[in-house]
């Protein structure tokens, strides 16, 4: 049972979301957006901060089940790196599979392919709408952590991820004042959107994330991918279907998804060939399948 203070807390939470999403049903979303990042919302941004870092807070002493879901997003996402390029080097029987993938595709015999030189001890991490930068702490991991307000005494850059630039000529974030300015193009081994999609009101701004997403990853990089969902795993089949065809498009091949009781938690990898990507996102092309990253919240 929620005490009154977490319910308290989860009640910020949902109001800066509602209200972020009748301004877009008034206004559209570019015009919702500003408004919701400017001036005279900071202080209703810096209060979702508070009470975000709060509830984290809450998640990781509490032993309801609900929570143990919740808080285990970090766990979860920080097993999968691991796994990924050191302990399994699942990395590599992914870049095998890809190699076996080309090679039955006859018309990309001249496609090009790049490959991610072996990991090193610490991975660069950009974790996007980082908050309270639950990775920071994680000894295998270099972290970026940015938010549109990152919350109070956490070591989070501000930066709202939509129009940061990304720079190919860079050799490491460009930032000033605790604030990023632009961001190195093929630098991260991996990027995190952990609760970060459905805060944003359309689906082409979520595009938009993951299209920066894939720029910022190094060959054979990982975008992770959490995003919250209560219902059994088949209702949001269809959305997940399309999220799967719009990352492919852009170079993205999915190699996990996983289905927990309060969360979907999913890995894309920037592909050794983005021809070989968009390749299969055409063979799998299904009728009535579009290239959009919607979310169930868009219906409504
Ligand atoms: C639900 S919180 C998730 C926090 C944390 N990642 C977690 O898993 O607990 C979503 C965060 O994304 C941030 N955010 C939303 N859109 C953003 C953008 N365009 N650029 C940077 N941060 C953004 C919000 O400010 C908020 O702190």
């Amino acid at each position: 049972m929620a005490t009154e203070e977490h319910q308290r807390l989860a009640n910020i939470v949902k109001s800066c979301h509602d209200s972020l999403r009748q301004l877009t049903k008034l206004h559209g979303a570019e015009r919702a957006w500003q408004e919701h990042t400017g001036p005279h919302n900071a202080a209703k941004l810096a209060e979702y901060a508070d009470a975000m870092q709060q509830l984290a807070g809450i998640w990781e002493t509490n032993t309801n089940k609900t929570e143990l879901q919740a808080r285990s997003r970090i766990k979860w996402a920080i097993d999968y790196i691991t796994k990924y390029f050191y302990t399994e080097g699942i990395y590599l029987q992914k870049r095998q599979r890809e190699q076996r993938l080309l090679a039955s595709y006859t018309e990309l015999a001249e496609a090009e392919c790049t490959f991610m030189d072996e990991p090193p001890d610490r991975l660069c991490v950009l974790d996007v709408g980082s908050c309270f930068n639950p990775f920071g702490n994680t000894p295998h991991l270099e972290v970026t952590a940015i938010d549109l307000c990152p919350a109070q005494g956490a070591l989070v850059l501000q930066a709202d991820f939509l129009t940061v630039d990304v720079d190919a000529q860079l050799t490491e974030p460009e930032i000033s004042e605790q604030s990023v300015k632009k961001l190195p193009a093929n630098y991260y081994h991996c990027v995190i959107f952990s609760l970060l999609l459905e805060y944003m009101p359309s689906a082409e701004q979520r595009l938009l994330c993951c299209r920066k997403a894939y720029e910022l990853l190094r060959p054979e990089g990982i975008l992770v991918i959490i995003t919250p969902d209560s219902q059994h795993v088949g209702k949001n089949a269809s959305l997940m279907k399309n999220w799967r065809f719009a990352l492919a498009k852009l170079g993205l091949l999915r190699v996990r998804f996983e289905k927990l009781p309060h969360i979907t938690c999913m890995v894309f990898r920037r592909a050794i060939s983005q021809e070989l990507s968009q390749h299969w996102a055409s063979v799998h092309r299904e009728e009535g399948i579009c290239e959009a990253i919607q979310i169930p919240q868009d219906e409504h």
